[in-house]
């Protein structure tokens, strides 16, 4: 479904990325780990089309998009849920959740993406008038993941989900995970700090295939 293929990847003069591929089929739950400064970020974030290789190609379902910007990425199917969740504070939670949905205009199926992200998440139910930014960082991690979740993703990429979570929120977060990999037959991918023991101890289990960046 996602081929990564051979990539280089580099800020300015600083190349991060030497030769990186990767390939996620269909239905997958795929954890990429790392040390600090590895590169997993900017390998997300290539993938998401901020930033281009300068060598090497990506495909989606067969299709090349290292040459589209960002927003066809995301019209194609691809959902990047960044590290720090960057959610709106203001906001209140369904106008965050509504951001998700910002390529559909029919208000049914927003509504409708709603229900489910409300189903998968009941705490944001109970909250949906409340700013974002007053929410607990579990809420807030749900969050995130809801307002990607409501652009209806065929693939989704959580950046650093467990980060700042207690024990209990992991497990939480990691376990719905599996949850939206099964409903919704989506390929899940996480992409996690090789150092955060808690976090591989609990990924290794629930991932079909791990990839190691070095
Ligand atoms: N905007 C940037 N400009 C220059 N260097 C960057 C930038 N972002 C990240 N880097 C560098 O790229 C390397 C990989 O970073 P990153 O992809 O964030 O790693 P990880 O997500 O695995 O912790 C690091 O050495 C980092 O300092
Ligand atoms: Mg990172």
């Amino acid at each position: 479904m996602l081929q990564v293929t051979n990539i280089d990847v580099a800020y300015g003069d600083v190349q991060v990325l030497f030769d990186v591929s990767l390939d996620i089929k269909e239905g997958e739950l795929v954890a990429v780990i790392g040390a600090n400064g590895a590169g997993k970020t900017t390998l997300l974030k290539t993938i998401s089309g901020i930033l281009k290789p300068q060598k090497g190609s990506i495909a989606f379902e067969d299709k090349t998009i290292s040459d589209l910007y960002p927003d066809k990425i995301v019209g194609g199917g691809i959902v990047h849920v960044p590290e720090g969740r960057l959610l709106f504070p203001e906001m209140s939670v369904t106008e965050n959740l509504r951001m998700g949905a910002f390529l559909t205009k029919n208000k049914g199926t927003i509504a409708d993406r709603m229900e489910q992200v409300f189903t998968l998440f009941p705490r944001l139910k109970e909250r949906e008038k409340q700013a974002a930014g007053t929410l607990s960082g579990g809420e807030q991690q749900m969050l995130a993941i809801g307002r990607g979740i409501m652009a209806k993703p065929k693939l989704l990429m959580m950046d650093e989900p467990s980060l700042g979570l207690s024990p209990k929120l992991v497990g939480q977060v990691f376990d719905l995970t599996q949850q939206i990999n099964k409903e919704w037959a989506s390929p899940c991918c996480w992409w996690n700090k090789m150092c955060a023991i808690r976090a591989r101890s609990q990924i290794a289990p629930l991932s079909w295939r791990m990839g190691v960046l070095y």
